[in-house]
């Protein structure tokens, strides 16, 4: 497993020769670009012919992934190596969507068995949850679900269930899922609003089960039940617990029964095909997370057997380390067309910023340049009534990955066309911009005095020659769900090769953790800080406890 990218002028070359062009300059000179520069699978067409790349560019990128040893590193992810090495672990989600039962060895014992273990429990569970044979402890069904988790705990279920599981198809009545992330108690308030504990179960998903919010949660939750439930009951039949820590999950009171396992090898924002998905199955059923889980397998296969032209999480990949690395683009967008995928791109800040916003190479070298670009976004058409406008006439450039599902899940009249004609015309939008010469056309005729009509040009103008990507899939179900996301997760791990670091620890996120409690304690009993601590977090410290009702 060689890591360390060695340089690539012919790269730098490329980049410098590209510089003095055009997109439009591109398109003109090769008539076959769109061609050359979009690929398909499986239904898929990912086109990159409006990025800044050309098919030179593209095949000195795989040469360079061949460089870096992305053939390695992809078998040593796939052969369960410690490619987490900075926390000794392997990163094996693959392992939780493999779909037979050729075994994969975590020092030296074949995984599969307990996934296939853990896969039964969560569907026997949520059979009995979406058939009302899981009842509370006075006896009565169960109803609402209300998973508790944040991060890699929360995003990935919570995407899946909103994508496909807020209109459950005719006939089926599943029980409710709702989802607490933040400390804020306003969240979980808004949660239980309108639930009978009597019919509420709480799924308790942390890894570590020691994660702040998380616990402060789940007691709270308890809180509630036991203020509700005729005194003296047991309200353990109402958790249900996720996690790799048994013991904390039981000493908080959840029956060793009921706590579904997670894996040291499976990274949090990784996790939503493990147990951790459990409110997947009990909102879609069984069924439907299998075909997610099939998806994102066939993704595994695709990834690990094609060649790099035509590998689409590779040439994805690729595409956005020339953007981050080349081209020096600090960020980049993500826009769904599809009001399902809402919360994609919160998911994907999680995926991709907290996998490679890194600062050092895998032996702790420091990086020269960002290891990623930050990433945002929100679904089209929404976004193009927010942030567009800066995208098409700020000064400075983002590329924009516009994802487009085909099919509509509810037809509506001829809504689906509008919606996918948006989102062509803002990739031809930014790519061809409006030129002065057709605002003044526009504006001729309107009498304006020659300053007057320079500054309604000015205003006007819009320069293009702006990059983006287009992803275009067959339909939003299930399985096209599950490759999406697998799709991103292997691009992201592409990145972080190309990059030479760890994608799959999280060190930076300790450090606020670790500070948070002196200050709760400083806040809640007025506990003296360290030494260490600085005279504006003193004085904050002071304001907030001087305040009314603070504590
Ligand atoms: O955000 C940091 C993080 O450690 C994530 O990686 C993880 O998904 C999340 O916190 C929650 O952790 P846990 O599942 O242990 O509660």
């Amino acid at each position: 497993m060689t890591s360390v990218p060695s340089a690539a002028p012919t790269l730098d070359t490329l980049r410098s020769a590209l510089r003095a062009t055009t997109l439009a300059d591109l398109f003109a000179a090769d008539p076959g670009r769109f061609d050359a520069l979009s690929w398909s699978w499986d239904g898929w067409l990912v086109d990159v012919s409006k990025e800044r790349v050309t098919p030179q560019v593209v095949a000195a990128l795989c040469a360079e992934a061949e460089a870096s040893g992305l053939s390695g590193w992809i078998a040593a992810l796939f052969a369960g190596e410690k490619v987490n090495q900075s926390e000794g672990r392997p990163a094996l989600h693959m392992a939780l969507r493999q779909q037979d039962d050729t075994p994969l060895l975590v020092d030296g014992d074949d995984v599969i068995p307990a996934v296939r273990a853990a896969q039964a429990r969560i569907a026997a569970l949520a059979d009995a949850l979406r058939a009302g044979r899981r009842t509370g402890a006075t006896g009565r069904a169960i109803r609402d679900v209300v998973h508790i988790g944040i991060g890699g705990s929360d995003l990935g279920p919570r995407l899946v269930c909103d994508a496909l599981g807020a209109l459950p198809p005719p006939g089926e009545h599943p029980p409710s899922v709702r989802f607490v992330s933040n400390v804020d108690p306003e969240h979980l308030a808004r949660a239980l609003a309108g639930l009978d504990p009597a019919t509420t179960l709480f799924v308790v998903v942390s890894k570590t089960f020691t994660t702040q919010e998380t616990l402060a949660n789940a007691a709270a939750a308890r809180d509630w039940l036991a203020a509700a439930l005729p005194a003296g009951t047991a309200v353990g039949a109402h958790f249900v617990g996720v996690s790799s820590n048994v013991a904390a999950a039981q000493a908080f009171g959840i029956a060793a029964a009921d706590v579904l396992p997670m894996w040291d090898w499976v990274g949090g924002r990784y996790s939503l095909w493990s147990a951790v998905g459990l409110p997947i199955a009990i909102r879609l059923g069984p069924a439907r997370f299998a075909e997610l889980l099939a998806g994102a397998a066939s993704v595994d296969h695709h990834f690990r057997t094609a060649p790099f032209e035509r590998n689409l999480p590779v040439l994805l990949g690729l595409v956005g380390w020339w953007n981050t690395r080349y081209l020096g683009h600090p960020e980049r967008v993500v826009v769904p067309y599809a009001h399902a995928l809402g919360l994609l791109p919160a998911f994907l800040q999680q995926l991709v910023l907290e996998s490679n916003g890194k600062r050092v190479r895998r032996a702790g070298e420091a990086l020269e340049r960002p290891s990623c670009a930050a990433l945002w976004g929100m679904t089209g058409t929404d976004g193009q009534h927010a942030f567009f406008q800066w995208l098409h006439q700020g000064l400075r450039e983002a590329p924009v990955e516009f994802i487009v599902p085909l099919a509509a899940a509810h037809p509506h009249g001829r809504q689906q066309t509008l919606l996918i004609a948006n989102a062509l015309a803002q990739a031809q939008a930014l790519f061809a911009g409006r030129s002065p010469d057709s605002v003044r056309a526009e504006l001729a005729g309107r009498g304006l005095g020659a300053a007057a009509l320079d500054a309604a040009v000015a205003a006007r103008v819009c320069p293009g020659n702006r990059a983006s990507t287009t992803i275009l899939l067959p339909e939003l179900d299930a399985r096209r769900l599950g490759q999406l996301l697998a799709l991103y997760e292997h691009r992201t791990f592409v990145e972080a090769v190309l990059a030479g670091i760890n994608c799959f620890d999280q060190f930076g996120v300790e450090l606020g953790k670790t500070l948070a409690g002196p200050i709760i304690a400083a806040l809640a009993d007025g506990a003296p800080l360290p030494d260490s601590a600085d005279a504006s977090t003193r004085g904050l410290i002071a304001r907030v406890r001087a305040a009314p009702g603070s504590r």
